[in-house]
């Protein structure tokens, strides 16, 4: 059938303007919606189409690819906006679909964020890879939108979300409404992209003759809070932060340890808030009042003057550089005023395409305010200025504890941040909060993980891979199956610069040792000899114990840092098994795949 056809009295899919057409996105995405409902018009002289069965209802898949959560969160709540509109509809992982099942659906809407360098969470890895491998079917059936969350910090913002549009499009799917690719503060995009992906799968659905049972209806806006696990559970979310008491704040590290590494202890004691090990705690800082008057002093303002908040409310300018802005890292739109206004034009040509590494170059170790000292001839209102500033966004924390072993209780254990460059003493913003300037009130949530966990039986064996401060979950996991009297056997493997001032929690560790709750401790101390010695190293020392481990059906587990030592671990992994397991590079690899979708080889980095 010509799907262009405008005399058939039969429905018709409605056509699509095509990527190439001289539109914008947003014009070519009301484009489309206005022909679905064009075609889902009764015509002239057409038949009126049949009305819709009474029990029909239109499926639409709602699929996430989520690592920390949020896009879970997302897809759960659109879910239910979906089946508030008629659909049928529910929210799965991309783990629990595979790409030959997809080509049958007619309507996927999708919610993907990522991770690691531009790769995507877990959950979706299998899925990103049949998509854009070789051999993947047609999906000229499928219809599709996504919604991509992502992080501008990070050089490849949104790029699983990209990487599905791309690969959907390329097998036929029809992208029924442009591509969102949100930001931290994802909330206003997601809803703009939700109500548009609306508008135009009514309009879809209605010209296929089977409308939802309230399509006309405007979409049913559920709040964060409500999504149906939070609703079940928590009061107090990202949105409704509780404010926990601090009750304690030491110091792991000692003497002359070149880090500042700390243990925190939380009270939830009446949030009605509960965690399970694996899971992180967010945290809501404010900036350092020394830097905001730096700013202030920069910017030649006294703090008075008013300024819009991110949630629309108005604030003196003192108040919101300290509680709602990012005020260290220069965020994009700032750069650009501030070329585009100087009369020095040496940031105009580093911010050419062409000079990106001179740019990345400058930017390290500057901030905010080194910009505004830096281009002094640029200047700025108050209220330009917070409106070319990033909101201020949480911290994740990977939790220390268990609730089983410490009651109403969440530990930490974070390195505080501090450097110095071009002059200037620098401060993480949420770890030396933290440290320095949290007074025994912290505004914090429960960020649920979705993968990380012991595993479901007690009996298996666990390795855990943790040095600095990733050791912080194999603390809470080593805590909670003690307190569930689980019987497998653990061996942690863990990593500093110096025994004597940098290894944290020594003495828990070394009491699980002695009464063989912990089986075995591998500690990797850089500093301490000539050679510098790392986590990997000892993985390869104990080769043999390692595959053995493996064989006996060990989970593997990684925390910490995501840039460099997670990747060497995850060499050494498969170097272990292919020399104490013998197998070939290929068979190494597909080793290690089936870890992974089997969920036992699981990754906390960052
Ligand atoms: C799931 C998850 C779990 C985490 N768990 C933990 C944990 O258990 N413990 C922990 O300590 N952290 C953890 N983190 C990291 C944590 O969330 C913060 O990123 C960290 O505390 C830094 O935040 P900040 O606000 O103090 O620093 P920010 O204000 O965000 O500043 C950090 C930035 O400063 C810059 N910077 C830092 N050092 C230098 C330098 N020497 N020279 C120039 N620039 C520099 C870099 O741009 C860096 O990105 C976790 C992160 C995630 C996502
Ligand atoms: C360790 C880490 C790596 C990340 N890497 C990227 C990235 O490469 N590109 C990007 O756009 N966002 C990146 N992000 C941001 C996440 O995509 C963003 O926080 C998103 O909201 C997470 O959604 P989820 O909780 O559903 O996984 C990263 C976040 C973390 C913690």
């Amino acid at each position: 059938m010509d799907k262009t056809s405008l005399t058939t009295s039969t429905p018709v899919s409605a056509p699509f303007i095509p990527d190439h057409a001289p539109f914008t996105p947003a014009q070519r995405a009301w484009l489309n919606g206005f022909l679905a409902a064009i075609f889902s018009a009764p015509r002239a002289g057409a038949a009126a189409p049949a009305p819709p069965p009474a029990a029909t209802k239109v499926k639409v898949c709602v699929l996430f690819g989520s690592e920390s959560g949020n896009c879970e969160a997302l897809a759960k709540r659109l879910a239910k906006v979906a089946q508030g509109k008629g659909y049928d509809a529910a929210a799965k992982g991309l783990d629990k679909i595979k790409l030959h099942d997809l080509a049958k659906e007619k309507y996927a809407l999708f919610v993907a964020s990522t991770f690691g360098d531009g790769e995507p969470p877990e959950n979706a890895k299998e899925f990103h890879a049949a998509l854009l491998g070789g051999g993947a079917p047609r999906l000229e059936n499928l219809s599709f939108s996504i919604c991509a969350l992502g992080d501008t910090n990070y050089e490849k913002f949104c790029q699983c979300g990209k990487d599905f549009d791309a690969g959907l499009h390329a097998l036929g799917a029809k992208r029924i409404f442009e591509r969102a690719d949100c930001n931290v503060d994802f909330e206003e995009t997601f809803q703009q992209w939700q109500e548009g992906v609306f508008s135009v799968l009514d309009a879809m659905a209605k010209s296929e003759g089977v409308a939802p049972a309230s399509a006309n209806g405007a979409s049913p806006k559920l709040e964060p809070e409500q999504a149906p696990e939070a609703a079940a559970t928590l009061a107090y979310s990202r949105k409704n932060p509780f404010l926990a008491t601090l009750l304690t704040n030491r110091k792991l590290t000692s003497g002359d340890s070149a880090k500042e590494t700390r243990h925190y202890e939380i009270s939830l004691e009446g949030s009605g808030l509960t965690y399970e090990a694996g899971d992180a705690l967010g945290v809501f800082p404010t900036n350092c009042p020394a830097l905001v008057e730096d700013v202030l002093r920069a910017l030649n303002c006294d703090g008075e003057e008013a300024v819009p908040a991110p949630d629309g409310s108005e604030a003196p300018l003192r108040i919101a550089l300290t509680r709602h802005y990012e005020i260290n890292k220069a965020p994009p739109p700032l750069l650009q005023t501030i070329a585009e206004r100087s009369a020095d034009k040496t940031l105009r040509d580093m911010l050419d395409p062409s000079a990106k590494d001179a740019l990345k170059h400058y930017l390290w170790g500057r901030e905010v305010v080194d910009l505004l000292v830096d281009f002094a001839s640029a200047k700025l209102s108050a209220v330009e200025f917070v409106g070319l500033l990033k909101s201020l966004q949480p911290r994740l924390y990977s939790i220390s504890s268990s609730l089983k072993a410490f009651p109403n209780q969440v530990h930490l254990t974070v390195a505080a941040v501090r450097y110095e460059s071009f002059g200037r003493k620098r401060k993480g913003v949420c770890s030396t909060f933290l440290a320095d300037r949290a007074n025994g009130a912290v505004p914090v949530f429960i960020q649920t993980s979705h993968s990380f966990r012991t595993p479901r039986d007690g009996g298996t064996p666990m390795i855990m891979v943790g040095p600095g401060t990733g050791v912080a979950p194999f603390r809470a996991f080593l805590h909670d199956r003690r307190a569930t009297g689980a019987k497998g056997v653990n061996w942690l493997f863990f990593g500093e610069q110096r025994a004597a001032t940098d290894f944290f929690y020594r003495d828990e560790f070394d009491a699980m040792l002695a009464d063989g709750h912990l089986t075995k401790l591998s500690t990797a101390f850089s500093r301490d000899q000539a050679e510098k010695v790392y986590v990997q190293h000892r993985m390869l020392e104990h080769a043999a114990d390692l595959w053995k481990w493996l064989q006996d059906g060990a989970h593997f587990y990684v925390c910490g840092d995501a840039t460099r030592m997670a990747k060497d671990v995850d060499a050494a992994l498969h170097s272990v098994i292919e020399t104490a397991g013998g197998l070939s590079r290929d068979d190494a690899e597909a080793y290690v795949q089936k870890l992974k979708t089997d969920k036992r080889y699981q990754r906390d980095v960052y």
